[in-house]
C-alpha cells in the first residue's frame, strides 16, 4: 500500500478503506509517513468529507493508536463528560462533583487550554498544591473513596490524536468536522468510560458556528461513540456569550465554587445541572426527571461542593482557598470597563472576550506559553442585560499592566449595546441521542 494512492483516492473524493485508515494512522504515529503526505491528506479530508463509516473507522485506529485506560477497577458505571470548547466554561469543576455526589464514579482526564478557550487543568492547578499528575493507582484509589478525580492526560493515550492536532493547527484544517469528531472521540474512547456526555458548543465562541454544523457534529459523535458500545448523549448549548461571567483560571475557580455553594450564576447553574442529569441517566440512576431531581438535590444539600473539597484535598490541593477567596493568588491591577452609551447588551462576540482574557494573562497563545491563574475577566452584564452609560461592563484582572488598553478595547468591539432589548439566545438548543434529536427538558418541572 502507498501513501500517494491513499491521498490520490481522497483528492477525487472517493471513500478510503478500513485497509487505507489503518495502514495511515499506524504508519504517521510510527513516522513512516512524513508530515507533508499527512498534510496533503488531511487537507483533502477537509475539503472532500469522509462518511460516517470513514470517520467511525478513523476514530477507532487513533483510539487504538496507543495505550487505553482500563478503568475495570472502578466499581460502577463510569461516564465522562466533554466540551468542545468554550469561553469561561468550568462545568466539570461543578458538574464532576455533582455526579460523585450521587454516587456515580467520575474518573475524568483533561486537557490544557489553548488560544481563546479555557482548560481544566489550567483551572486546578490554580489552587495551590493541586496535583494534575498523579500515578494511575493514586487516581483510581481517590475515584473510589472519593468518587471524583481529575488528572492530565497520559502521555501515550491516542497518540494519533497528538500528532495529527499538532499537524492540524499548523495547515489550516482543523475545522474539518469528521476530523473534529475522531479527534474528540478517540481521547474519549482510549479514556475508558463507559458512557459519555457530549457538550457541544455553538456559536460564536464555539468552533461550530450554525446549528446544521453543531448538530452533524454531536450526530456524528454520538454515533461514533454507539459504533464503540459507549452508550452517548450530546447536548448542542450556547457559546454566543461566555459561559457565567468569570473568564480565568482562579476566578472560574472562584464562580464554580460559588455555584456549588448555591449562589453561581443562572445560565452556568443550569447547564451544569443539565449535563449531570445526563450523565446520571446514562448512568442508570433513573428516568431523566429523577436524574435531574437528584442533580438538584446535590446542589442544594451542598453534598457537591463537600465533593469538590475532598477531591482537592486527596490532590495535594489547599482546600482553604475555596473558602476564602483572598488565598488564591491575586491580580496587582484591576480595570474596570464601562458601557459607552446607555441601551441594551444585544451580543457579545464570545471568541473575542476569551482573547481579551488571554491578553491578560489568562490563556496560551503558543503551547508552552507560562499563564497567569489570577489573570481574566469577570463580566458585568450578559445578552439581554440594560445598561447605563457609565455602568461597569466588567473588570479585568491582569499582572501585565500595559495589556489592559489592548483588553478593553477587544472588549468594548466585542459587546453590542443596541437601543430596543433583542431576543436572548437559548442556554441550551437541544439533545441529540442515536436515535433522536429532542428538546430539552424544561426543569421547571422538577421541584
Ligand atoms: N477538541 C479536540 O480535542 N479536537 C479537535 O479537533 C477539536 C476540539
Amino acid at each position: 500500500m502507498r501513501m500517494v494512492d491513499i491521498i490520490e483516492s481522497k483528492k477525487m473524493g472517493n471513500a478510503l478503506t478500513g485497509e487505507e485508515i489503518k495502514f495511515f494512522v499506524s504508519k504517521y504515529t510510527d513516522g513512516t509517513i512524513p508530515d507533508y503526505q499527512a498534510a496533503a491528506l488531511l487537507m483533502a479530508i477537509r475539503l472532500n468529507g469522509m462518511t460516517p463509516e470513514e470517520t467511525a473507522c478513523l476514530t477507532m485506529e487513533m483510539a487504538h493508536s496507543g495505550e487505553q485506560s482500563d478503568l475495570s477497577s472502578i466499581e460502577g458505571i463510569k461516564v465522562d463528560k466533554h466540551s468542545t470548547g468554550g469561553v469561561g466554561d468550568k462545568t466539570t469543576l461543578v458538574v464532576g462533583p455533582i455526579v460523585a455526589a450521587c454516587g456515580v464514579p467520575v474518573a475524568k482526564m483533561s486537557g490544557r487550554g489553548l488560544g481563546h478557550t479555557g482548560g481544566t487543568l489550567d483551572k486546578l492547578e490554580s489552587i495551590p498544591g493541586f496535583q494534575i499528575s498523579i500515578p494511575t493507582k493514586e487516581f483510581f484509589d481517590i475515584v473510589n473513596e472519593v468518587g471524583f478525580s481529575l488528572i492530565g492526560q497520559t502521555g501515550n493515550l491516542a497518540p494519533a490524536d497528538k500528532k495529527l492536532y499538532a499537524l492540524r493547527d499548523v495547515t489550516a484544517t482543523v475545522d474539518s468536522l469528521p476530523l473534529i469528531a475522531a479527534s474528540i472521540m478517540s481521547k474519549k474512547i482510549a479514556s475508558g468510560a463507559d458512557a459519555i456526555v457530549l457538550d457541544v458548543k455553538m456559536g460564536s465562541g464555539a468552533f461550530m458556528k450554525t446549528r446544521e454544523d453543531a448538530r452533524e457534529l454531536a450526530q456524528e459523535m454520538v454515533s461514533i461513540g454507539e459504533h464503540a458500545k459507549r452508550n452517548c448523549v450530546a447536548l448542542i448549548t450556547n457559546m454566543d456569550r461566555p459561559l457565567g461571567y468569570a473568564i480565568g483560571n482562579s476566578l472560574e475557580v472562584m464562580e464554580a465554587v460559588d455555584t456549588l455553594q448555591g449562589r453561581g450564576p443562572e445560565d452556568f447553574t443550569q447547564l451544569c445541572i443539565h449535563l449531570a442529569a445526563n450523565m446520571l441517566f446514562l448512568a442508570k440512576k433513573g428516568t431523566m426527571e429523577e436524574c435531574f431531581a437528584q442533580a438538584q438535590t446535590a446542589l442544594e444539600n451542598k453534598s457537591a461542593y463537600k465533593k469538590l473539597t475532598e477531591m482537592v484535598a486527596a490532590q495535594g490541593g489547599d482546600c482553604s482557598v475555596l473558602s476564602d477567596f483572598t488565598k488564591f493568588p491575586q491580580a496587582d491591577h484591576t480595570y474596570t470597563v464601562t458601557a459607552p452609551r446607555s441601551g441594551w447588551v444585544a451580543s457579545m462576540e464570545t471568541q473575542q472576550c476569551g482573547v481579551a482574557a488571554m491578553i491578560l494573562g489568562a490563556g496560551r497563545a503558543q503551547k508552552e506559553d507560562p499563564i497567569d491563574y489570577s489573570a481574566g475577566i469577570v463580566l458585568s452584564v450578559k445578552p439581554g442585560d440594560k445598561v447605563e452609560k457609565g455602568e461597569p461592563l466588567a473588570v479585568l484582572y491582569t499582572n501585565l499592566p500595559d495589556s489592559i488598553g489592548q483588553a478593553r478595547q477587544l472588549l468594548l468591539d466585542a459587546i453590542t449595546i443596541s437601543d430596543a432589548p433583542s431576543e436572548v439566545k437559548p442556554l441550551i438548543y437541544e439533545r441529540v441521542t442515536a436515535s433522536d434529536i429532542e428538546p430539552v427538558l424544561d426543569l421547571s418541572s422538577c421541584s
